[in-house]
C-alpha cells in the first residue's frame, strides 16, 4: 500500500509521486524541504494568475467573513457580478451562466442543456480530446482516459483531429482542403440529418498535444453546425482566460459558439468553480422549459469571490497581453530546441500554450523526467503521447520564460541527444 490515506489520480497507487507543495509566488512554487520550482505548467493548467496572489486570498477571506454559506437559488453580489463579467467577456450573444464546480461538470451540463434544447441524442467529439473525468465528460473524451471505464454514454460520434503535423487525412497544411473541419459536416450527414445535439471542441486541444487548428477550421465547423441545427460547444476549460492570448480561445477565429465551458483559470485554482456560458437563443428556451440541472454547491460564495477577483487581476495586470507577447518567444525557444534534436520532433503553440512533440523511446522520456526534476522545472511531460506541454502562469516574465525553456532544452539534449 502507498503511504498516504487517499488516492492519487490517474495512477496505480504504488509508486505514485506526491508533490509536497508548501506555497509559491508568481511563476514559482515551493515544496517541502525548501525546493523552489519554476512552474512551466501552471500546476494542472489552472494557475493562470500565478502563485501566492494575495488579492485573491484576501477576497476569499472577506467573502467568508461576510457570507460563506449559500443555496443554489441564493442571490448575493459576487454571484451576480461574476456572471455579468463572464457574459461581457463572452460577448453580447451570451445572456446566462450556469455555475459548476469544475470543468467536467461544465461539460456534463452543457451536454444536458444541448439535449434538453435540441431533443437530440448524439454528440460529436474528437479523438485527441479531454473533456473531464465524470462519466459523461469521459465519454466525450477521446484520449486514453476513456478506455478503462467503457462503455460510456451512448451516441458519441468520434471525429478526427486538426493535427497538422501528423494529418489524419495524410495531407499537408499548405495544400489541404481542411478535411479535418469539413469531415465534421460529413459525419453529421452520415449520422442522419438533425441527429447531433452538439459538437464539443477544445479551441486548441491542450493536454493532447496543443493541436492548433488552421484559421478556417472553426468557421467551417460553425457553418456545418448551423446547417444541421447542431450546437457548437467551445470547451475553454484549459484555453480560457488568456491562455492562448485572447480571453477565450475561439475568439482567434471570429466565430460564436452556442455554449462555452470554463473552469481552471476562472478562479486560477484558488477555488473550485466552473461554468457554462449560454447563448441567448438557448437561454430563452429555458424561460418556459425546466432547466433540469443543479448542484448543491452551485456558485459557492467564496468561489465566486475568488473568481471575481481573479478577473480583476487579469485586467489590472494585463495578463492576456503578456500571453500574446510571450507566445512567440516561447515558440521561438522551442523551435530552437527542436532544430537541435537528432530525432523527429515538432514544436507548435498559441499564446502561452505550446508543445514539443518528440519521437523517442521510453528510456529517453524517463531520463528527461529525471533531468527536469534535477533542474526543478515543472511542466507536463507525457511519454505516452511523446509530448512536453508548456503552459506557464500568464504572469511569467520574459526572462523567467527564456531561462526556464533553455534549461529545459539542456535537459532535452541530455535525454534525447543533440
Ligand atoms: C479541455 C478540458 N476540459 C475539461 C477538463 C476537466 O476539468 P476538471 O478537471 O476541472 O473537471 C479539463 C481538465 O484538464 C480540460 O483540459
Amino acid at each position: 500500500m502507498s503511504d498516504y490515506p487517499f488516492f492519487f489520480t490517474w495512477s496505480a497507487q504504488h509508486g505514485a509521486k506526491p508533490l509536497e507543495l508548501t506555497g509559491g509566488e508568481g511563476a514559482w512554487f515551493t515544496t517541502k524541504g525548501g525546493g523552489r520550482w519554476l512552474d512551466l505548467g501552471a500546476l494542472s493548467y489552472q494557475v493562470n494568475v500565478g502563485h501566492g496572489n494575495r488579492r485573491i486570498v484576501d477576497a476569499i477571506k472577506r467573502q467568508a467573513d461576510e457570507l460563506c454559506l449559500s443555496a443554489p437559488n441564493a442571490v448575493f453580489p459576487a454571484k451576480v457580478e461574476l456572471a455579468e463579467r463572464l457574459l461581457k467577456m463572452a460577448g453580447p450573444e451570451f445572456t446566462k451562466v450556469f455555475f459548476t464546480l469544475g470543468g467536467a461538470e461544465a461539460n456534463e451540463n452543457a451536454l444536458k442543456i444541448a439535449r434538453l434544447y435540441t431533443k437530440r441524442l448524439k454528440n460529436i467529439a474528437r479523438t485527441r480530446s479531454y473533456h473531464g473525468a465524470s462519466m459523461c465528460a469521459l465519454s466525450l473524451t477521446g484520449d486514453w482516459r476513456r478506455a478503462p471505464v467503457e462503455p460510456g454514454i451512448p451516441g458519441i460520434v468520434r471525429a478526427e483531429d486538426c493535427y497538422c503535423d501528423r494529418c489524419p487525412f495524410g495531407k499537408q497544411v499548405a495544400t489541404c482542403a481542411r478535411e479535418c473541419a469539413t469531415h465534421i459536416g460529413d459525419l453529421m450527414k452520415l449520422e442522419g440529418p438533425k441527429q447531433v445535439a452538439a459538437v464539443f471542441l477544445e479551441p486548441v486541444p491542450g493536454a493532447n498535444g496543443v493541436l492548433v487548428p488552421p484559421a478556417e477550421y472553426w468557421p467551417i465547423v460553425r457553418r456545418a453546425c448551423d446547417e444541421d441545427g447542431a450546437l457548437l460547444v467551445a470547451d475553454e476549460v484549459l484555453t480560457g482566460f488568456g491562455r492562448t492570448g485572447t480571453p477565450f480561445g475561439f475568439q482567434h477565429w471570429n466565430v460564436v459558439p452556442d455554449m462555452i465551458t470554463i473552469a481552471k483559470g476562472l478562479a486560477s485554482g484558488y477555488a473550485t468553480i466552473g461554468a457554462v456560458i449560454v447563448h441567448d437563443r438557448i437561454a430563452r428556451h429555458f424561460e418556459d422549459h425546466v432547466l433540469a440541472c443543479g448542484l448543491t454547491f452551485y456558485a459557492h460564495p467564496t468561489a465566486c469571490a475568488a473568481a471575481l477577483e481573479t478577473m480583476k487581476v487579469y485586467d489590472d495586470e494585463h495578463m492576456y497581453a503578456n500571453a500574446t507577447k510571450l507566445g512567440p518567444v516561447l515558440l521561438r525557444e522551442l523551435e530552437a530546441i527542436r532544430a537541435r534534436l537528432p530525432v523527429k520532433a515538432f514544436a507548435r503553440g498559441l499564446g502561452l500554450l505550446a508543445a514539443l512533440e518528440v519521437e523517442a523511446p521510453a528510456a529517453a522520456w524517463a531520463k528527461l523526467g529525471a533531468e527536469l526534476a534535477q533542474r526543478k522545472l515543472s511542466l507536463h511531460v507525457d511519454a505516452k503521447r511523446g509530448t512536453c506541454i508548456f503552459a506557464p502562469p500568464l504572469c511569467i516574465t520574459e526572462q523567467e520564460l527564456v531561462t526556464g525553456v533553455r534549461s529545459f532544452g539542456e535537459a532535452a539534449s541530455i535525454a534525447f541527444g543533440s
